[in-house]
Parts: C-alpha cells; sequence; structure tokens
C-alpha cells in the first residue's frame, strides 16, 4: 500500500495549485467571441505539475513535474494538447508508483540516485525545429513540437559545456544565435557561470567561464549588441547545507545586487565586471540595449523584498507575502568605468509588475513597449474570493492584469480579465512578420476562480480594454511558469 497517496492540503496544493495531472488532447475548445483568423501558430507553456505526491515536508510550489500545454491556434479554432516532459526523475517515479527526488536541488535528500535531477518545468523554449524544456539546475530536454514526446537531453552532439542551462535562453534577432549561460555549471554550490551561443544549426560556439563573486541565483540574463549581462538574485547558495539536508537557497540581505557585464564578443572570463547595486531581489529581465553614447540600459523589475519568502535569511527572517511590490527599474551601466558602484535605477513604473514580454525583435536593442503581469488593487478584483488561504497561495504569484507599458508616455494600460481571475505569463503574438513594434496579440492563461476553471484570453494589443475571444478548457490547469508563442510559418519549417 502507498505511503504517500494523498497531496498535501498546504495551499500549494490545494484549490487553483491542486495538481493538475492530466495528460491528452481535445480538440476545438470553447471559445467565446472570435479568434482573429490571422492568428495561427502555437502557444506553448509549462506548469510544474507533481505527478507523485512528494514525501518532502513543505515542497514548494515549483518543485514539481514539468507537464507541457500546447494550444494549436488555426481557422479561428484551437486544438490542446498536454503532455509531461519524460525527465529521468518523471520515468524513475512512475516506474516506483512515488515520489523518489527529494527537496528542491538537494540531491542529498532523494531516495535514490539520479543522473539528472531535472524537472523540465520552467520554460519551454523553440530552438532549432524543436522545443527546450528548461529548468535551470540541469541539461534541458527536447520536446517534440507536434507530438510533445521527449526525444532526450540537448547535449548539442555532446558539446553542451555546462551541467546546468540556463531557463531563460535567448535569440539574437540579428544572429539567429541562441545565448546561453548555465550558473552553479560545475556542480552544486560552485561559483562557475558559463556563458555559451550556440548556432541556429545547433552547433555552440563561443564558450566563456566565469567565476561570480557569491554562489547565487542567477535566474534571467541579458545581451546588447556588445555585452552580455548576468544580474545575480541574492539567494545564496552552501554546499555544506545542503550535506546537512538543507535548503539550496538562503536569502542574504547583507549582499550586494551584482550584475555581471562581459564583453559578448572575443572576450575572456576574466574580462567579466561585477558591477553592484543596493541588495534586491531582480526579476526577470525586460531587456538591455546600448544608447547613443555607449553606455548599456537595463530594463528589469526589482524589488527590495525576498520574493521566494519561503526561503528566508540565516536568522528565518522573510518578509509577508503581500509586502512585495516589485517596481520597472532602469539601470544605467557605463561598461568602461573603473567604479563599480552602480548609480541609483531610475524607476520607470511603480506599477507592481513581473513576468515581462517585449516583441522579440527587439531583444538587444532598443524598445517602447513591454508587456507584464500586473497587480493593480484599483481594478474592482474581488480578492476576497480570491484569496481565501485554500483557494491560492503558497507562493503562487498573483497578478489580476496584463499590463502594457509605453516608454514614450510612460503610461501603463491595463487589461483586467474579470472580478474573479487571476492572469498568468502573456505571450505576444506579431499581427504580422514587418508589424511595428509590438503590434498584435496578447495570450495569457487565466485562472477563474469563480468557476475555478481555467480560460485563454487573447486581448488586441491596440485595445486593452477587452478581449477579443475567450477560449474554455475542460481542465483546471495550475498556474505556470514560462511558455512561448511559435508562429504558424516557423511551425511549417519545424515539420
Ligand atoms: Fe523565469
Amino acid at each position: 500500500m502507498a505511503v504517500h497517496s494523498l497531496f498535501h492540503s498546504q495551499p500549494q496544493f490545494s484549490g487553483f495549485m491542486k495538481p493538475c495531472r492530466f495528460e491528452g488532447q481535445v480538440s476545438s475548445l470553447e471559445v467565446r467571441g472570435r479568434i482573429p483568423p490571422a492568428i495561427n501558430g502555437v502557444f506553448y507553456r509549462v506548469m510544474p505539475d507533481p505527478a507523485q505526491v512528494p514525501f518532502i515536508e513543505n515542497d514548494p510550489w515549483f518543485n514539481g513535474d514539468g507537464n507541457v500545454s500546447a494550444f494549436h491556434v488555426h481557422d479561428s479554432r484551437v486544438d490542446f494538447r498536454q503532455r509531461y516532459v519524460r525527465t529521468e526523475k518523471f520515468v524513475k517515479e512512475r516506474q516506483a508508483g512515488k515520489a523518489l527526488l527529494g527537496k528542491y536541488r538537494n540531491k542529498y535528500t532523494d531516495a535514490v540516485e539520479f543522473t539528472v535531477r531535472s524537472t523540465a518545468n520552467t520554460n519551454i523554449f523553440p530552438f532549432a525545429g524543436k522545443l527546450l524544456a528548461c529548468k535551470e539546475d540541469s541539461p534541458a530536454y527536447r520536446v517534440n513540437p507536434r507530438t510533445l514526446a521527449t526525444e532526450g537531453l540537448e547535449t548539442f552532439n555532446g558539446e553542451l559545456p555546462s551541467c546546468t542551462f540556463t531557463a531563460h535562453p535567448k535569440i539574437c534577432p540579428d544572429t539567429g544565435e541562441m545565448l546561453c549561460m548555465g550558473y552553479e555549471a560545475k556542480g552544486d554550490g560552485t561559483p562557475d557561470v558559463c556563458y555559451f551561443n550556440v548556432s541556429p544549426e545547433g552547433k555552440v560556439k563561443e564558450v566563456v567561464w566565469l567565476v561570480a563573486p557569491v554562489v547565487a541565483l542567477i535566474h534571467d540574463f541579458a545581451f546588447t549588441e556588445n555585452y552580455v549581462l548576468f544580474p545575480l538574485i541574492p539567494q545564496t547558495c552552501d554546499l555544506e547545507r545542503l550535506k546537512k539536508g538543507g535548503e539550496h537557497w538562503q536569502w542574504d540581505p547583507t549582499i550586494p545586487f551584482y550584475v555581471g557585464v562581459l564583453p559578448r564578443k572575443g572576450a575572456k572570463g576574466t574580462d567579466v565586471k561585477w558591477f553592484r547595486a543596493p541588495n534586491a531581489f531582480p526579476g526577470h529581465t525586460v531587456n538591455a540595449f546600448e544608447n547613443e553614447k555607449g553606455d548599456i540600459v537595463f530594463d528589469l523589475p526589482s524589488t527590495d523584498r525576498n520574493v521566494f519568502f519561503w526561503w528566508p535569511d540565516k536568522d528565518g527572517n522573510a518578509p509577508e507575502p503581500s509586502s512585495i511590490h516589485a517596481q520597472l527599474l532602469r539601470f544605467t551601466i557605463d561598461p568602461k568605468t573603473k567604479n563599480l558602484d552602480l548609480p541609483p535605477a531610475e524607476v520607470l513604473s511603480k506599477s507592481d509588475i513581473e513576468f515581462p514580454r517585449i516583441d522579440d525583435r527587439f531583444q538587444g536593442k532598443s524598445h517602447s513597449l513591454a508587456y507584464f503581469d500586473l497587480l493593480d488593487p484599483s481594478l474592482g478584483t474581488d480578492f476576497a474570493r480570491i484569496m481565501r488561504p485554500d483557494v491560492v497561495g503558497g507562493g503562487h504569484p498573483v497578478y489580476n492584469a496584463l499590463g502594457k507599458y509605453n516608454y514614450k508616455t510612460n503610461k501603463m494600460e491595463a487589461y483586467c480579465a474579470g472580478q474573479t481571475h487571476l492572469m498568468q505569463e502573456p505571450v505576444l503574438v506579431p499581427r504580422s512578420k514587418d508589424c511595428e513594434e509590438g503590434d498584435g496579440w496578447l495570450v495569457a492563461l487565466v485562472n477563474n476562480y469563480e468557476t475555478m476553471g481555467s480560460e485563454l484570453h487573447i486581448v488586441d494589443t491596440k485595445d486593452m480594454s477587452k478581449a477579443v475571444a475567450i477560449v474554455y478548457l475542460p481542465v483546471r490547469l495550475r498556474a505556470g511558469l514560462h511558455g512561448n508563442w511559435v508562429d504558424g510559418w516557423e511551425l511549417d519549417m519545424l515539420e
């Protein structure tokens, strides 16, 4: 008889966060409104979705198995498919009929030995005709974009230089190369960072090894024409703590927010400069570019509070979750200066935002629009209904709108899906290959807490006041992390 057969009643496993555990396909989902016929492609996203009941106490919400959703939008219809990534963890645990992987990123707590501990649950990223199911502690798994079948670890023909691979690789719109990095790149607790890039054909090109000033979380990064930027979140790792069965991460409020700046072409690891700013939790990067003076402009959401409040500081201190508020900051960095203390960042918007997206054609270049998940208490959301602890919680991010920030007017427009709705990360679907910046539709999964159902909302970026179409799912999908849009013409190339 199974010892662990019920998910815990903790908030991260209850209400909307109860594991979904569905695999399968449903054609012609219900639609209210009309999906613009010009939308033709696939929205891929991945959610942490424990396939087995964890044996770890209070397992964090994003330690579950990566379950990939694909929404194929065509002819004003949506066909849906969902399938778990067959990671080593998933396969071994399914065979055993129970969880075997221990604590988040602590192999010393596992029930059996794993070669790769990836949950493949953080991003599903299209590259070179395949999808990369990413978890930053491991190499990515390669997934078939049509069937969602797992094809194996992506080692780039055995040339993957790092034992870890970021969940946020970038595509340079000029060269088509994929910019990649791994941190703790020589194993748990190592300060080594590996930057590398991969040609559009999948060949590893440049590899640069750096040493970070602290062993800290580098969840996302950014690039410009001539530089690569590595923002360090002050969640720090200590190997001895891991060996004692402790947590991978511990918040350190005493260290700066470091930004590593590495020349992008022909650099050595010792060329990196680690700039410093006051302690903060930088979120995902919006973008970076070089201005006319040659300075690096770096935009990102950031907060002075520990967003991962379930991993407190060494004394157990953590912020009250509702007090965490990330603003849109702009750092301007002179890459040639010897003064490594950054000038104060400019606050571009005080709105509480995260999960930024820009028009990907402007990656590394000056951009004038950005889209976000947004928390705006003035939008009439019935938080008393939504925020019941049995319905939402456990670190699941709470955003009640999509935000559109216009850099020219400094205005943040909001799309609010309804009084009982929270948003997941949006993707931008360009109106055409050569449309103006940011023009098209936002597509985002929405949690409806009245029906406890999942919906896909499609919003024209030119009119954020309403959705042009709402697609209803017959299954509730748990909070996800990241996703990407693959346009039809790219999909054809993948066949
Ligand atoms: Fe992320």
